[in-house]
């Protein structure tokens, strides 16, 4: 395994700029995963990496060494792609093989290599299967043990779990995981949906327009966003524009359009004095309080809309002279009705606010 690092790697296609000077390590035994909005850059990231692009400016390395102008087969990288392309007149013994084959290994290896391959993926028994006649979950299990029958120093995946269902999405989310940490893998994982970012990686990389908005770990990405589009963008959050009264270190006072009470923030992002901030609200971090109470961080509102969501209730209050947010309550609290004026209480430390340099 091996160490991979990106130097200001820029990849354009005439004047889309698809990436735009992007850094980043992965350690080896590392998960690291591109997590961005469709058409953000995440594959042609990966694509760079395994070769299929070279970059306009940049630099590519595996441990000290620098592959930036590298043919992909001289790399020994691995890719598992969405749709598994798996081979659908071969088995599973010949699509796992397959690369084997290429490299001209004798015939008995290749079967104890195929053999170890799909035990470590769970499918040790599928050998002589047709991929048609397996599920999708296990087609993709394949796809994995074609890759790792190679010994690949850097395994690349890109939304390798967006063809199953829920459920089996979950399962083998936990499998990759396992998978690459059992093998001490270098791997790169590419994903539009936040939470499986979460739970995969050791370290997020956030891409918006070609350009990384955060790197962290994911407990980081989630805490401490540095701008709103990654408070945004991981978990279904709510976001307001109010005036800044006043910022004093990391506090800030915040104006409520059409009342005379302000909101109060622990967390500040390049705020300045009478502009705009962006101020994002998780749902699950707001109270819903029936009596106004100046002590306390209120936004006044009125419900809007409820639904039943099982293990919670999620809420719509229109702000008073501002937007719709929403509310996840647990169950148990007090029944609301559609019309009742509400107060929404929220720690200073969950008000995030952001500053126009940390849009
Ligand atoms: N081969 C290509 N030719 C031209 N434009 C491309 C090509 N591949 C990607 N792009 C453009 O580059 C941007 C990033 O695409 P991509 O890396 O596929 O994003 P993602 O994987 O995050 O959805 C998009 O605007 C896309 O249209
Ligand atoms: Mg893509």
């Amino acid at each position: 395994m091996v160490e991979v690092s990106l130097e200001n790697v820029t990849k354009k296609f005439e004047e889309v700029v698809a990436v735009d000077n992007v850094s980043f390590k992965v350690r080896e035994g590392e998960i690291l995963t591109l997590l961005g909005p469709s058409g953000c850059g995440k594959s042609t990231t990966l694509r760079t990496i395994a070769g299929f692009y070279f970059p306009d400016s940049g630099k590519v390395y595996f441990g000290d060494k620098d592959i930036t102008n590298l043919p992909p087969q001289d790399r020994n990288t691995a890719m598992v792609f969405q749709n598994y392309a798996l081979w659908p007149h071969m088995s599973v013994r010949d699509n796992v093989t397959y690369g084997l084959k290429l490299r001209k290994v004798p015939r008995e290896e290749q079967e104890r290599r195929a053999k170890e391959a799909l035990k470590m993926v769970q499918m040790g028994e599928f050998v002589d299967r047709m991929p048609l006649k397996l599920s999708g979950g296990q087609q993709q299990r394949v796809a994995v043990a074609r890759c790792l029958i190679v010994n690949p120093d850097v395994l690349l995946m890109d939304e390798p779990l967006s063809n199953l269902d829920a459920k089996l999405r979950l399962e083998t989310r936990k499998d990759i995981r396992d998978l690459v940490k059992e093998l001490s893998l270098t791997a790169i994982y590419v994903t539009h949906d936040q939470e499986e970012a979460l739970s995969i990686s050791d370290y997020i990389v956030v891409m918006h327009e070609g350009r990384i908005r955060q790197t962290g770990k994911p407990r980081d990405i989630w805490d401490n966003p540095e701008n709103s589009f990654v408070g945004t963008f991981i978990g279904e959050a709510n976001l307001l524009e109010l005036q800044v009264k006043s910022v004093h270190d990391s506090n800030a006072t915040l104006e409520i359009p059409r009342t005379d009470r302000s909101l109060a923030s622990e967390y500040v992002k390049r705020l300045e004095i009478g502009k705009k901030a962006r101020i994002v609200l998780r749902p699950e971090k707001l109270r819903v309080d029936l009596e106004e109470d100046l002590n306390a961080n209120h936004l006044p509102g009125r419900v809007k809309h409820l639904m039943y969501h099982g293990t919670y209730e999620r809420l719509t209050v229109k702000l008073t002279g501002g937007p719709d947010v929403v509310v996840y309550r647990s169950e148990l609290e007090t029944p609301l009705k559609v019309g009742q004026v509400v107060y929404l209480r929220v720690k200073p430390r969950d008000v995030l606010a952001f500053g126009p340099a940390a849009f």
